[in-house]
């Protein structure tokens, strides 16, 4: 059976002690859930959510990192960093990151194959705005997000990448691409990964789609056939609308 991949990225949210109660709740309500799950709090509060989920079915994440192992770079996270604290999936590439803090597709690529090189997972997210969907191009800018942001990233290294369909224009707007909008770009995706690797390969992708997913409207979402999964904002952040999106079924 089909196991979904439910992420949960908490962006810029949680002092320490918030994020230990939350990460307390999920670890306790979350106990029986089947699917793939993963939480990515902010960097400050890693090393105390690691301990909290420590051998439970949740895995680590962390929300973004830095291009180099080490070195003079000041305010950047390292991956030697991240594993070090138990960080096991990486989220790269988020629009976030891309619209507001500039970070190209050749950056998120450096740190893509540095996060693989060091065996982490990683989600890359990609997706259009609003005014690139209004132009008609959105399939070119899914295409270069993934060709680019796959540069030098081996086929045996596939199965450590998880791709994130985002559309910007539903991230935190409460607007969801419609499921069938969403399943055709997702099955736009798959395609684009089967010319870069081949069909089994893009056949066993997972991409999960992000923007707006709620309890009210993951059921509709998941059950499309190019949806695998959920990389989830706002509704992440309480365990009353995060738990039942990753029990949806
Ligand atoms: P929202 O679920 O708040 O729209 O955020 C989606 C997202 O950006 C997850 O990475």
């Amino acid at each position: 059976m089909k196991r979904y991949f439910i992420a949960g990225n908490w962006k810029m949210y949680k002092t320490i002690p918030e994020a230990v109660e939350l990460a307390s709740e999920l670890k306790k309500e979350l106990a029986d859930c089947k699917e793939k799950l993963m939480i990515a709090p902010p960097f400050t509060a890693l090393h105390s959510v690691a301990q909290v989920i420590k051998g439970s079915n949740i895995l680590l994440g962390a929300q973004n990192m830095g291009p180099e192992e080490s070195g003079a770079h000041t305010g950047e996270i390292s991956v030697l960093m991240l594993k070090d604290i138990g960080v096991r999936v990486i989220i790269l590439g988020h629009s976030e990151r891309r619209h507001t803090y500039g970070e190209s597709d050749a950056l998120i690529n450096t740190k893509v194959r540095l996060a693989l090189k060091h065996d982490l997972e990683v989600i890359l997210c990609v997706g259009e705005t609003l005014e690139e969907r209004e132009q008609g191009v959105l399939e070119n800018v899914i295409r270069r997000q993934l060709a680019e942001g796959l540069i030098g990233v081996d086929a045996s290294m596939l199965p450590n990448v998880t791709i994130a369909y985002e559309p910007v224009w539903a991230i935190g707007t409460g607007k969801t691409a419609t499921p069938e909008d969403a399943d055709s770009v997702h099955a736009f995706c798959r395609r684009v990964i089967a010319e870069l690797y081949g069909s089994d390969i893009a056949k066993n992708l997972v991409i999960q789609y992000g923007g707006s997913v709620k309890p009210e409207n993951v059921v509709a979402l998941m059950t499309k056939k190019n949806v695998d999964g959920a990389l989830v904002g706002g509704a992440s952040l309480k365990a009353e609308s995060f738990v039942p999106i990753a029990k949806f079924r």
